[in-house]
């Protein structure tokens, strides 16, 4: 009997092992385990063992029946297993792929990269100056003398200390002079803050590009070179450019840029019927401005100038807004 129960559990292990499906593993159980099977069997004919040996063999056939059920339970979860595996880990290539949503550039961002892009043609190397500055920098070392009108609280943000968020970024002409010599060609693009009220076309907070080319010949030529170039590769070769006398207290003579309206030949609401657009400020450096960085006076000349970012990226890309350059609208965003 002892015999025969060793060798009916060795049967039951290796069936149930071997079984490579749940239904091999269920057949290997009705074999051994189930009602009629084999270990059940063996459990009914130890009535006919002996009185003494009954216990010890009733013993051994109980042990037995565990571990047969263990390892057909063991058998099962391996099955499991080996079943939610394989389903992860299929792979269907005809699947289309997982997209990725991809960020682009800023529109802002887009058009100072193209700035410098094309002021790097014209020999200009991109320097850059904080944001909180002093009234040193952002007005007296400009020639803005202190009754002038943009200086008023109302023009500019005044932190606690007497510093302020700059309201240009002719700034960056003065901290370049003072810190080098000419020749100088640098252009600065930044952020600049005015206390505006926000609108469709004023921000708190916009962009402007300066430039600033110091040598002992330059002249206002090589400005009306520099600047028609730069807008005819930023708008196209059919714009032409004008100048307007105007004034700016670092820049003396001074002028308002223009350029023919890229919407119409006969005058449209962008450019309010006249067929141009205001796009910079420009003039020769002021001789103050010389002096106040330690310059002297005489040796050299130079030119500046000065334009929006925001607004001549709404112009390249028609946008008629200022607010959607910060209100992170993705549809906005990505359409350009
Ligand atoms: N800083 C001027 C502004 O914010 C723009 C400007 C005009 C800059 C003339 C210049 C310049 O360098 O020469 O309105």
């Amino acid at each position: 009997m002892e015999h025969e129960i060793d060798a009916t559990l060795a049967a039951a292990l290796k069936a149930f092992e071997s079984a490579q499906t749940k239904s091999d593993l269920e057949q290997a159980r009705i074999h051994y385990l189930g009602q009629q099977g084999k270990i059940p069997l063996l459990l009914k004919q130890l009535r006919d063992v002996p009185a003494e040996r009954r216990p010890a063999v009733g013993k051994r056939l109980n042990e037995a029946k565990a571990a047969a059920s263990s390892a057909f339970q063991a058998r099962g979860r391996s099955l499991e297993d080996a079943g939610t595996k394989g389903k992860t880990t299929f792979f269907d290539v005809t699947l289309p792929g997982v997209r990725r949503p991809l960020g682009r550039r800023h529109p802002i961002s887009q058009t100072i990269q193209d700035i410098k892009r094309v002021f790097a043609g014209l020999g200009f190397e991109v320097v850059s100056g904080p944001e909180v500055e002093t009234e040193h920098y952002n007005f007296d070392a400009l020639n803005i003398p202190p009754d002038h009108p943009s200086r008023d609280s109302f023009d500019t943000f005044f932190l606690d200390d007497g510093s302020l968020l700059r309201s240009q970024t002719s700034t960056v002409q003065v901290r370049v002079m003072e810190k080098r010599q000419p020749p100088l060609r640098v252009i600065a693009p930044g952020r600049v803050y005015r206390p505006d009220s926000v609108d469709a076309t004023h921000h708190y907070m916009f962009h402007q590009v300066e430039g600033l080319a110091v040598d002992e010949r330059t002249t206002f030529a090589d400005m009306k070179y520099v600047l028609e170039t730069a807008i005819r590769e930023l708008f196209g070769r059919e714009r032409r450019m004008r100048l307007v006398p105007s004034f700016f207290p670092f820049t003396e003579p001074s002028a308002e840029v223009y350029m023919s309206c890229p919407f119409c030949t006969a005058g449209c609401n962008v450019c309010s019927g006249s067929g141009w657009l205001e796009i910079a400020g420009c003039g020769m450096v002021d001789p103050n401005v010389f002096e106040a960085v330690g310059y002297p006076r005489d040796r050299y000349t130079g030119f500046a100038f000065g334009a929006g970012i925001d607004r001549i990226a709404m112009l390249r890309y028609g946008i008629r807004d200022i607010r959607l350059f910060t209100e992170n609208d993705q549809d906005f965003l990505h359409q350009l």
